[in-house]
């Protein structure tokens, strides 16, 4: 059966003159990876805030495994973990250090060697925290965060600012929560993090929830189309895709993106080269991504890794 660990209905917060949750409605299912994806000063922190009872809304409801939040903080915080954007700890504790600290702050009985090794840093155990790389020191974090063995853990944004391959690594340790059976709460700016994790995703602009499904569902619902690449041809393929009908989405670099209407129209056109002796290096098929879409809604683009890389 579907149990709904959290429900949020209308949940309003307001900074002065600014809305910036703006009557948000969602539930998160237990066990899946919830990913909760926006721009910056989208409104991601301050609703997961409210979440864990750390900020006050400004109105609406909250409950989470069952409770509500106005009503029951201690024992809420009590099954909850949390992993807080910018998360830091002590420059000159260990990594074992570090995670028996905050185990005997909760007074958690926690197995901090199964923790370690979840978290994937046995080799690093003697290591001081400041010595880390970010991406080590995220995975402290997300340690931090499941020493009370919590059955919903909060991750607000914890490969921002990390290299793809960092980034990968902390997937890997999110995948493994995942297994254990938690839910989890992921704060996300990368499309790519929402589409390789997550079960359900929300998308937030401007403090108002834009899409709500899964990958596919949103996908499938706001692109009928599906892109079609044609890379390195011998000949202008951009004049038989028109002939087709297919609307030419770009042209770059010798690679034209046509789209297909559907699986017949793709047989169709490249059946089209092949009669017309066209040759190419290669073709990419794949429907839009979240990127995409976040553009379609909001004429917005997310922050992308490319964008990030140039930093
Ligand atoms: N305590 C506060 N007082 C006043 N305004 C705030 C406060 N916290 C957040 N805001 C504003 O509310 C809006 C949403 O902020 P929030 O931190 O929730 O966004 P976010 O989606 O988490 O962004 P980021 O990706 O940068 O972390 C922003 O415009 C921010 O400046
Ligand atoms: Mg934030």
């Amino acid at each position: 059966m579907v149990e709904d660990v959290i429900k949020v209905k209308d949940l309003v917060k307001v900074y002065g003159e600014l809305r910036a949750v703006d009557s948000i409605t969602f539930d998160v299912e237990k066990g899946e990876v919830f990913a909760f994806l926006g721009p910056n000063g989208a409104g991601k922190t301050t609703t997961v805030e409210m979440i864990e009872t750390l900020r006050t809304p400004t109105s609406g409801s909250i409950e989470i495994l069952g409770m509500d939040v106005k009503k029951n903080r201690p024992e809420i915080l009590k099954r909850i973990g949390i992993l807080p954007q910018d998360f830091s700890s002590f420059d000159r504790l260990t990594v074992e250090e570090t995670i028996k600290y905050y185990a005997d702050l909760f007074s958690a009985k926690c197995d901090v060697e199964k923790l370690i090794k979840l978290v994937n840093l046995g080799e690093h155990r003697k290591q001081l925290y400041m010595n880390l790389s970010g991406g080590l020191k995220q995975r402290v974090g997300i340690a931090v965060s499941l020493v009370n063995d919590p059955e919903i853990v909060f991750l607000d944004e914890p490969t921002t600012g990390l290299d793809p391959r960092a980034r990968h690594d902390v997937w890997d340790v999110i995948s493994g929560l995942k297994k254990e059976g938690k839910t989890i709460f992921l704060t996300t700016h990368y499309m790519e993090e929402a589409e390789v994790l997550a079960d359900y995703i929300g998308i937030i602009s401007k403090g108002k929830i834009i899409a709500y499904g899964t990958t596919n569902e949103l996908i499938d619902k706001h692109f009928k189309t599906i892109n079609v690449t044609i890379k390195g041809a011998d000949e202008d393929v951009s004049q038989i895709a028109r002939t087709m009908g297919m609307p030419i989405k770009s042209t770059e670099n010798g690679n034209v993106t046509v789209e297909a209407a559907g699986n017949d129209q793709i047989v169709e056109f490249l059946n089209s080269l092949k009669a017309k002796g066209v040759s190419y290096m290669s073709m990419d098929i794949r429907k839009p991504n979240l990127e995409e879409l976040f553009l379609v809604l909001t004429g917005e683009s997310l922050i992308t890794e490319e964008q990030e890389a140039k930093k």
